[in-house]
């Protein structure tokens, strides 16, 4: 999902080389010489990983080897071409308890085994002693992915009622505002961890709420608990990122999420009839 929009907002005068999985599996350190050899890239960006939270609980072994340890391996080949890696991380490293947005340098401590791999990963990065910048996100939907946009909006229209875990809070993010402030971090230096998100917050209710009224659904929506709606992996219950030092390079933050949600929903509609 996010690869998709890294290339479709690629600023101009610039080239990107994509690669799927199979071209390029970033597992094998063979293939990413191979491709690193082929493309002498100024920069690589990673949105490769196994993402899907609750199948990491029982496939700990596999996602370790994505998430952690093929990251190290590109980590350690980008260093010795002196490139710059791009990588993306998330909330989950954080166990949700601070009570307040975390910054960069809080003391992450994962609940889940998605989080402690992607933790691993960026611990792999900085070992490496590569150029890098790490990016940190949550709550991500998009075009191309398997997202919560899509997934309540799949239910309301099967089901009379929907309900919804209303005890945990982040940053709704849009991929498209994703990518373009990577872009603008990379055109003015940033190098290091940064928070990326959009601007606001909500519980997952809420964000389920907003959804329906812009799809113009009336189905009935209901706040839960987390322990009512029992998940393989734990997550964190406060996992808002603070993003002032991106704010601060950039010298704006992104669009507030209900906006930037509207804006995806509205590209939803189009008609297939206008070609
Ligand atoms: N989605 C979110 O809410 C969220 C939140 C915070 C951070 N992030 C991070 O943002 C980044 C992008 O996430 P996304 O939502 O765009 O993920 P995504 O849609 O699941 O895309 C990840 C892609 O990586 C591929 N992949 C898995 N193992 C690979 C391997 N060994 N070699 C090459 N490709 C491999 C996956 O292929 P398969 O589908 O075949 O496995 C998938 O196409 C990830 O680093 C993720 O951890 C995402």
């Amino acid at each position: 999902m996010l690869a998709r929009a890294l290339q479709t907002h690629l600023p101009e005068h610039h080239t990107l080389i994509p690669f799927t999985e199979a071209e390029l599996n970033i597992t094998d350190v063979k293939q990413i010489r191979d491709a690193m050899d082929r493309c002498q890239p100024d920069v690589i960006l990673n949105a490769a990983a196994f993402t899907r939270v609750d199948d990491c609980e029982s496939r700990q072994e596999e996602v370790f080897r994505v998430n952690g340890m093929a990251v190290g391996l590109l980590a350690e080949a980008i260093q010795l071409t002196g490139a710059l890696l791009v990588h993306f991380s998330t909330d989950y490293i954080f166990d949700g308890g601070k009570g307040s947005p975390y910054f960069e340098d809080d003391t992450p401590n994962p609940l889940s085994i998605y989080g402690a791999s992607k933790l691993d990963g960026e611990r792999r990065i900085i070992a490496s002693g590569c150029r890098h910048l790490i990016i940190r996100t949550q709550w991500l939907y998009g075009e191309g992915g398997v997202h919560f946009v899509q997934t309540i909006r799949n239910l309301a229209a099967s089901r009379p009622e929907i309900r919804v875990v209303d005890d945990q809070i982040g940053s709704p993010t849009h991929v498209v505002d994703l990518a373009q402030a990577t872009y603008a971090l990379l055109e003015r230096g940033g190098a290091g961890i940064f928070h990326v998100t959009n601007s606001g917050q909500c519980s997952w209710f809420e964000f389920a709420v907003k959804i329906l009224q812009l799809s113009g659904l009336s189905t009935k929506v209901s706040p839960c608990s987390t322990e009512a709606f029992p998940r393989p992996a734990h997550r964190p219950r406060y996992s808002v990122l603070s993003c002032e030092k991106m704010e601060k390079v950039l010298g704006y933050r992104l669009r507030p999420w209900e906006e930037a949600l509207r804006d995806y929903m509205s590209l939803l509609y189009i008609p297939s009839a206008i070609n």
